[in-house]
């Protein structure tokens, strides 16, 4: 009796394993946005049962009883679709959304191998337009170099419309491709070492009504794998456990996959993948003859691995497993590594943080690279925590420079508390969120945590177990359980199924990833998730992996290997939620804010717009969130227009930054507080999980000094500049601000100084200053300037008077302003400059002396010495203290000609010449005289003896 029962279970059990079916579909590019009356949909039914497809009248199926069938459609809209299968279970239908889009061609582009050509040398690009439904396989799968016949035919008939390729990088260079004779496009772009990411623009033109789809491209350069050598041995994680999956933080293309079976390395984006194995070096290797990992992080120079609670380290170099000495060999709980990139965070002179690691009652954070030679440890403690304390988990926050830990806080006899608490890693510093204060100490799930912050102005998270999700939104303002309809949690609405991932792409959608292979999705900021169509066989063993496109692609292992395969996310959650409640509240959003790093310089001013178009009545405003937003003084504009019960509202942001530090107590602190990094976030203030929200949501403001901005000195048009003309020169000590016993001789610097430019000494001179960032010019600067010669030269003076110049008192000088004894180049800047345009009460002064501050528009000139020809070389800096949070300044040199030395220097060369000649001659005449002299005694003598 007692093995019926067993009987029966295995029987059920082989039941569900047989008409356990899964369909999917696709196009031939996998692409979404080829899902249209043009394009193909191949259908696949996975499983024994398949009897036929069913399909609406308006579409063509080639062999309805295949499981394998090609479908095309006639008419637009959303086609039900569903396989019949013989066993009682339905299959579920999926409403495919066949758009009636106009653009379905496709921009091929490939960059063929220069086998002469160097890594880092610029790649040249082939484009060409295809037809994905007549495309050769090798346009597919992308390996042609040239075009098919069918596509140079059409390529051909687009480039004599005037078509023309514009490649578009990430740095928004963009190149345009000229038309070469085999019929493609070629353009020459950057090289990088391993990885090219660009967008392909075409113009607005049909061939057959039909159009060409913008799209992004990206190739990959990975250096040859070395082969694994004999010693080498795998890393597995413990059996059974989900696959896991890590990236490089700014190099999404490099992926670690780990699984109870080994671990695979990408450099690709998972295009080719090899298993990755390890030398363990002097390291004992286990009985079973692999390291069973927990965890992994992909640092730039090797990778760390979390082997029970010690870390482990491999080099990218020797491939060798260590045990680091700036590595913890105990008590590490747990290690996160950033998600997002923070690369384009405009903060300067400080690395954030790529990796945290909780150790005991320490929290540490390191670097992108573990090797760097600038840092004295590789881990830095941001947290110690008392033992009562424990690290839950960890994350980096919503702000790139912020991060956080959930602790657990347990007092003996009394229930554990959890905290969240967030750091900034900018101005170090702690603060305690109320986000845990929020629930019910009974509704707070179990661990283990983990937890992922959204990219936000607010702080915004995700926290989940293996059940369940918290949710919290704007600094705290939102919070709860994120659930699907019908079911008290996650796992519950997936058959008691574990939650393994959570992906977010830049678009606000998330995907939950449940061990069964079931999916829920929602838009970030809504708190019910949709149950997406199963697509993928409960029991393989499937992670989700978001590549550079944005693409979700889903990673495969089977004992074959690796598949990947793209996901049609838009697709399938627009058909899971056909004919739901689901929707959304506006029609379409989008605004201008689409560069994630401005810069505000002083006074700088900046228009952003938002335009929100939505069903009368609705409500719908546009949010603009800030942190910090006391920097920027925000102006918002909205126009309002409703036509046939349609909204629209198109809002301006005027941004700008405006704070007056004339006359400042404190110049320094005043700019040091009115300076740092704005992120503002521009959102519709309701969301619904059906809505298309732009790419870009946030984008951060560095108010304070553009990196690399500088000024330099223009060179006059039409005035000589000569270089290395000369190696030295000196300042008579007469013409020196400070006296000094001798002359002095001035070493020409001309790396420093640049080019001498000639001028007569009659000439006056006004410098014209360029402000830029980097190499390009921004403008010509209109603030006043000082200049001052580097070396203490007095001998030049200007040409207009404090009175010509309008004064309304005495200015500042270099004489008033050297009294306190300071240098040059500390005496006078814009945090000590006080205009002479303003009445002071007091006394008037004296306003005949030289004004000695210049500015492009006024008068004053430079004039130089009257008495000699001369050599300068002068300091310049900029003086405005509205101008710029930059430190500006520059050098230029200048000599004069024209001074023939005058008649008393000759004289006086011409005596000493005179004098010495005569002083010789004597000389002579006396020698001679004493040896005739001489001789004569001498003679005289022999003359007596004789
Ligand atoms: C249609 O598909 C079925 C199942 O694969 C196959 O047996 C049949 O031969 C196909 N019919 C045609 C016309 O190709
Ligand atoms: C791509 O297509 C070409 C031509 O059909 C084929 O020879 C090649 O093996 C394919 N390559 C890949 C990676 O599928
Ligand atoms: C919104 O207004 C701004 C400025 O008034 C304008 O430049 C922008 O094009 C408008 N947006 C749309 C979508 O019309
Ligand atoms: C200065 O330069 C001249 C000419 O180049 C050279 O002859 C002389 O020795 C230099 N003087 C000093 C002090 O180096
Ligand atoms: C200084 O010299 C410049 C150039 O020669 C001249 O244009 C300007 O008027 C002069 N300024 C005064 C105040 O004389």
């Amino acid at each position: 009796m007692r093995g019926l029962p067993f009987f029966l279970a295995v029987l059920v059990l082989l039941k569900i394993e047989i008409i356990v079916g899964v369909w999917r579909y696709n196009n031939i590019l996998e692409d979404e946005n080829l899902f249209t009356l043009h394009n193909a949909v191949f259908l696949k039914y996975d499983g024994s049962d398949f009897v036929e497809w069913e399909y609406p009248e308006c579409c063509n199926v080639n062999n309805k009883s295949s499981p394998n069938a090609i479908m095309k459609c006639t008419s637009p809209g959303f086609q039900m679709v569903k396989p019949l299968v013989s066993s009682p279970e339905e299959e579920e239908a999926r409403y495919l959304f066949i758009s009636d889009s106009f653009f379905s061609f496709i921009w091929y582009a490939v960059v063929p191998i220069d086998r002469g050509s160097t890594e880092t040398s610029a790649k040249k690009v082939r484009m060409w337009i295809i037809d994905p439904e007549q495309a050769y396989p090798a346009e597919i799968n992308n390996t042609a170099l040239v075009p098919s016949t069918q596509s140079r035919y059409i390529t051909k008939h687009f480039y004599n419309n005037g078509q023309y390729p514009v490649i578009k990088l990430k740095s928004k260079q963009t190149h345009l491709g000229h038309f070469q004779k085999d019929g493609y496009w070629e353009a020459v772009i950057p090289g990088d070492e391993r990885f090219n990411d660009f967008h392909i623009y075409g113009q607005p033109i049909s061939f057959q009504h039909r159009f060409v789809i913008d799209g992004q491209h990206t190739f990959y350069w990975p250096e040859p794998a070395e082969p694994n050598g004999e010693r080498e041995v795998s890393l597995r994680l413990a059996p059974g456990s989900p696959l896991s999956l890590v990236w490089g933080t700014c190099e999404l293309y490099r992926g670690l996959l780990l699984s109870d079976t080994g671990a695979l390395i990408t450099k690709n984006a998972f295009l080719t993948s090899e298993e990755l194995m390890v030398d363990p070096g002097t390291l004992p290797v286990p009985p079973e003859g692999y390291f069973t990992v927990d965890q992994a992080a992909l640092l730039e120079d090797g990778i760390i691995f979390r082997i029970d609670d010690a870390l482990y380290w491999r080099d990218n170099q020797d491939r060798v497993l260590t045990e680091h000495p700036q590595l913890p060999t105990s008590g590490v709980m747990g290690i996160y590594q950033r998600t997002c990139c923070a690369s384009n965070y405009p903060v300067q002179d400080v690395e954030l943080s790529s990796l945290i690691v909780w150790k005991d009652n320490l929290l540490l954070v390191g670097p992108k690279q573990l090797k760097n030679p600038g840092r004295e440890n590789f881990l830095k403690i941001v947290l110690k925590v008392p033992p009562r304390v424990t690290y839950l988990t960890a994350s980096f926050g919503s702000h790139p420079a912020s991060l956080a830990t959930l602790v657990m806080y347990s007092v003996p006899g009394a229930i554990p508390r959890n905290f969240l608490t967030s750091y900034n890693e900018l101005v170090p510093s702690w603060i305690t969120s109320t986000f845990m204060t929020k629930f019910k100490l009974k509704d707070i799930p179990k661990g283990p945590f983990e937890m992922r912050f959204l990219e936000s102005a607010d702080a915004s998270l995700l926290l989940w177990n293996k059940e369940t999700i918290l949710y919290s939104f704007h600094n705290d303002n939102e919070w709860g359980e994120i659930r699907p309809f019908n079911a008290s949690h996650l796992s519950a609405a997936a058959f008691g199924s574990k939650i393994h991932q959570v992906a977010l792409d830049h678009s606000w959608n998330m995907l939950v990833k449940m061990e069964n292979n079931i999916l829920f999705y929602c838009k970030v900021g809504m708190h019910e998730v949709v149950r997406l169509h199963k697509w993928m066989e409960p029991d393989s063993r499937m992670v989700l992996y978001l590549n550079q496109k944005e693409q979700i692609n889903m990673l495969t292992l089977t004992p074959e290997g690796l598949h990947v395969q793209k996901y049609p996310m838009m697709m399938e959650t627009k058909s899971a939620m056909k004919g739901s409640y689901h929707d959304c509240p506006f029609i379409s959003f989008e605004h201008s804010m689409n560069t994630i790093s401005y810069n505000m310089d002083k006074g700088d001013q900046m228009v952003q717009w938002a335009q929100i178009v939505y069903p009368e009545g609705k409500g719908v405003h546009v949010k603009f969130l800030s942190n910090n937003a006391d920097l920027l003084y925000i102006e918002q504009k909205s126009h309002f227009e409703g036509v046939n019960s349609v909204d629209t509202v198109n809002t301006t942001f005027i941004i700008s930054q405006k704070v007056d530090y004339s006359d400042a107590t404190s110049y320094t602190q005043l700019t040091k507080k009115t300076s740092g990094i704005v992120t503002l976030e521009l959102v519709p203030n309701q969301i619904g999980n059906t809505c298309n929200l732009p790419m870009s949501r946030i984008s951060h403001f560095n108010v304070g000094c553009p990196p690399n901005r500088h000024i330099r000195v223009a060179r006059p048009w039409g005035m000589p500049c000569e270089m290395h003309s000369l190696t030295n020169y000196t300042i008579l000590r007469s013409v020196l601000r400070d006296p000094q016993q001798d002359d002095i001789v001035v070493y020409y610097d001309w790396e420093k100084f640049g080019c001498l430019l000639k001028t007569h000494y009659k000439n006056q001179f006004l410098p014209s200053i360029d402000l830029y960032d980097g190499d390009s010019y921004v403008r010509n600067v209109d603030a006043n300037f000082i200049v001052w010669d580097r070396f203490g030269r007095k001998d030049y003076s200007f040409n207009a008077t404090m009175r010509q110049v309008a004064c309304l008192r005495e200015s500042q000088t270099w004489i008033s302003m050297l009294t306190g004894g300071k240098s040059l180049e500390e005496a006078w800047g814009p945090e000590n400059y006080r205009t002479c345009f303003k009445v002071s009460p007091g006394k008037l002064g004296n306003l005949d002396q030289p004004y000695e501050i210049m500015n492009r528009s006024s008068k004053n000139f430079l004039t130089f010495s009257q008495v000699d020809s001369a050599t300068y070389v002068f300091n310049v800096k900029i003086l405005d203290p509205n101008y710029s949070f930059c430190d500006l300044h520059a050098v230029f040199a200048v000599q004069t000609y024209g001074i023939t030395i005058p008649k008393y220097q000759h004289l006086t060369t011409y005596v000493a010449i005179v004098f010495t000649l005569f002083s010789l001659c004597i000389l002579g005449y006396s020698y001679c005289r004493y040896v005739t002299i001489f001789r004569n005694l001498l003679a005289t003598k022999r003359h007596k003896y004789e």
